[in-house]
């Protein structure tokens, strides 16, 4: 099942982001038929309240637009081309359908794949963002995806503030919750930080650079799964996997498709 302890999951980063537009329906088309475990989408609320998937503060990068997502409209969001710049940037990836392809909305997402996926959401910039946690809990409720009948673990939450995590799990404990930390201060954090994190967590999504056998080691004793992040290289993934960690998020499906 997607949560046991000797489960190892391919995580799709921003969908198959490596070969495909990042966070549009495309590359989450693109995932699922590469039959991904997981598709991870990148959370963030518009100036006017709508989840959109979408990864950086701004949309400069991956739109033909400019500004911050929280400080837009879902409308002038809307008018942005989200596909062109891939085209530019991975000719051999290009394709004429990427040309004005849109920032999906959250429930454009659920619309389009339903239960036919898994979906492991990050809440970005709750703090900047009133009511993010409900207004997802009340998505995932309205499209069916926390009825009891699905597999436990077929929605997945994270997030780098943990403030995010404890508040969904107090809205429904049944969620399973994945903190998400950078550890740039590459060190082991002690067994009563990772009892802390069992609380309301029941895993770590972890930077691969900044993890290593130890750390995977101590993490598993705590009772926590650990998936690391942005893992592209297969003889990286084999490596974690031998260390015993629960799963990637990886750009490169084709690449590391082997450890299923
Ligand atoms: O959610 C795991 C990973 O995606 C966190 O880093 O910056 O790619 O969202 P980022
Ligand atoms: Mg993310």
């Amino acid at each position: 099942a997607l949560l046991d302890e000797n489960s190892f999951l391919l995580i799709a980063h921003r969908g198959a982001s490596a070969i495909a537009p990042e966070h549009t329906l495309a590359s989450y088309q693109m995932a699922i038929d590469m039959d991904e475990d997981f598709i991870e989408i990148d959370l963030q609320m518009t100036k006017d309240g709508v989840l959109v998937a979408f990864h950086d503060d701004i949309v400069d990068r991956t739109t033909d637009g400019s500004g911050k997502v929280a400080e837009m409209d879902l409308a002038d969001i809307k008018k942005l081309d989200a596909g062109s710049w891939f085209n530019a940037e991975k000719p051999d990836r290009a394709k004429d359908e990427y040309v004005g392809i849109q920032v999906p909305t959250l429930e454009e997402i659920f619309t389009a794949f339903g239960d036919s996926t898994n979906y492991y959401i990050e809440t970005k910039q709750p703090d900047k963002s009133e009511g993010m946690e409900e207004d997802l809990l009340e998505l995932l409720y309205q499209y069916g995806l926390l009825e009891e009948s699905l597999p436990k673990g077929h929605v997945i939450i994270q997030s780098f503030s943990a403030d995010s995590l404890k508040t969904i799990h107090e809205l429904d404990d049944d969620i399973p919750l994945i903190q998400l930390t950078d550890n740039l201060e590459q060190e082991i954090p002690s067994p009563e930080t990772f009892k802390l994190y069992r609380e309301y967590a029941v895993g770590i999504g972890v930077s691969h650079k900044n993890a290593d056998d130890a750390y995977i080691a101590a993490a598993r004793r705590a009772g926590l799964l650990v998936h690391l992040f942005t893992v592209d290289r297969l003889a990286e993934g084999e490596k974690l996997k031998s260390w015993g960690a629960n799963g990637i998020f990886t750009n490169d499906i084709e690449a590391v498709s082997s450890l299923k």
